[in-house]
């Protein structure tokens, strides 16, 4: 069997094989069906196990998937020194560098990474303790010192899956590192950009992406001509759901935590107005300001007193979709404590959900915002830092409201 012979038999024995018969089948062409016929039945005998010949293939596959990763590589990584409970530091962070090697046999799969994202979510994972880390795979604790696995874009170094080759460019689970190791069954698919550029893939057209179309369309039902309200609305979700809003004739409004943010909803986005929440010292009485006749549907990206102030002047039959809580991670700020007569009498519906609940969407939104990408009805805005290095950096400004638009990390040149 294939496992007892060296790895060097093997690739050397299935090389001469398949080359030989390649040679054959070539020198044969399709007028001498009956000499090919004659040549199968010949491959059957000398290969009679079809198990084994299926090996033989895809050993040969691998090989060359694999020719690049000849011997060992360092790899820089970022990780955790310690579970973090309150505000993110960068010295909660250290990058270390580990040597990775390729195992023969194995259908693991080597990804350089290029572009990495960075989102608030990871803080959960981060803390001793967190609900959310029981709720789903990919919300699992993170372990001191070790990997942290992030969704990105890169390209494949050594492949022993024989679907993806070397070379190629792949999206999926990631890490927060130089290079990722990627075991069978993790997500890791092939990425044709269809001429976008590859950041596209990490934000509009990644999670973040997904985040903000399966929210908007399926929790909050737009209809033609509502009000709705986005928070953290210039960054990755945010500035997403403003902008499908708009093409959906919804009147818009958005907050954010400076002037230039305001600014770029209302000048680059198309949000009909936007105001910086850190200017308002009453968030209920700014909500009328800007809603006068109430608010249909409130998508929400921060949780806490804005919640609050939201459902205080939502219409009757409001949607609320709670994408995230921000303002609550960091366990320093108040908690949404809502006036639950006004949930009753005014009957609002207010629904958490997961990006990974609108996978079935998922062909939808990447046909739909990748249309509005190509005519520029929509803009992918990305916020891009520079080095492995960079990513404790990134990772710490989302919770001071440093980025303008996805957060993401570029690890290498395309
Ligand atoms: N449900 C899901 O599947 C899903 C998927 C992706 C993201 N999310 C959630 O959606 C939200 C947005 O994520 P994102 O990736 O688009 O991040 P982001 O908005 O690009 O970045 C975070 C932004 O949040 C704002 N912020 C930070 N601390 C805040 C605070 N204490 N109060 C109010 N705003 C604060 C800052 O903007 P300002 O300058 O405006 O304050 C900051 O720039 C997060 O809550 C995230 O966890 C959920």
């Amino acid at each position: 069997m294939i496992k007892e012979r060296s790895r060097g038999e093997v690739y050397q024995q299935t090389e001469e094989k398949s080359k030989k018969l390649q040679r054959e089948l070539n020198a044969l062409k399709e007028d001498h069906a009956e000499e090919i016929q004659k040549l199968a039945n010949q491959v059957r005998r000398d290969i009679p196990d079809i198990e084994e010949g299926q090996n033989y293939l895809e050993a040969a596959v691998v090989a060359k998937n694999s020719e690049a990763m000849e011997g060992v590589k360092k790899n820089k990584f970022v990780c955790i020194k310690h579970h973090i409970n309150g505000s993110p530091e960068e010295s909660d962070f250290e990058v270390k560098t580990e040597t990775i090697g390729w195992s023969v046999g194995s259908k693991e799969v080597i990804v350089k990474n290029l572009y990495v994202s960075v989102d608030p979510y990871q803080l959960n994972r981060m803390k001793s303790h967190c609900s959310s880390q029981a709720a789903i795979s990919f919300a699992t604790a993170i372990t001191p010192g070790h990997g942290i696995d992030a969704y990105g874009v890169g390209r494949v170094v050594a492949s022993g899956r024989a679907e993806l080759a070397k070379d190629e460019l792949v999206v999926g689970l990631l890490t927060w590192g130089e290079y990722s190791i990627i075991e069978e069954g993790r997500l890791l698919n092939k990425l044709d950009p269809m001429g976008l550029p590859l950041p596209a893939y990490v934000g509009a057209l990644g999670f973040s992406g997904l985040s903000a179309y399966g929210g908007f369309f399926e929790i909050c039902k737009p209809k033609k001509g509502e009000s709705v309200f986005v928070s953290a609305a210039s960054g990755s979700v945010g500035s997403l759901v403003g902008q499908y809003a708009k093409l959906f004739d919804c009147h818009v409004v958005g907050c954010a935590g400076t002037q230039q943010k305001v600014d770029l909803l209302k000048e680059k986005l198309g949000f009909d107005d936007a105001f910086n929440y850190k200017n308002e010292s009453n968030l209920k009485s700014a909500l009328k300001r800007y809603f006068p006749q109430g608010i249909d549907i409130y998508f929400d990206n921060v949780g806490g007193e804005m919640l609050e102030a939201a459902v205080a002047n939502m219409n009757s039959f409001g949607r609320v979709a709670v994408c995230g809580a921000i303002s609550e991670y960091t366990g320093n700020q108040k908690r949404a404590a809502l006036e639950m007569l006004d949930v009753v009498y005014k009957r609002i519906t207010i629904q958490g959900f997961l990006a990974a609940d609108y996978v079935k969407c998922y062909a939808e939104f990447i046909s739909t915002t990748t249309d509005h990408l190509r005519s520029s009805k929509m803009q992918a805005i990305c916020d891009i830092s520079h080095g492995v290095e960079s990513v404790p950096c990134a990772f710490v400004g989302l919770f001071r409201g440093d980025n303008i638009g996805k957060k993401i990390v570029q690890i290498a040149d395309e």
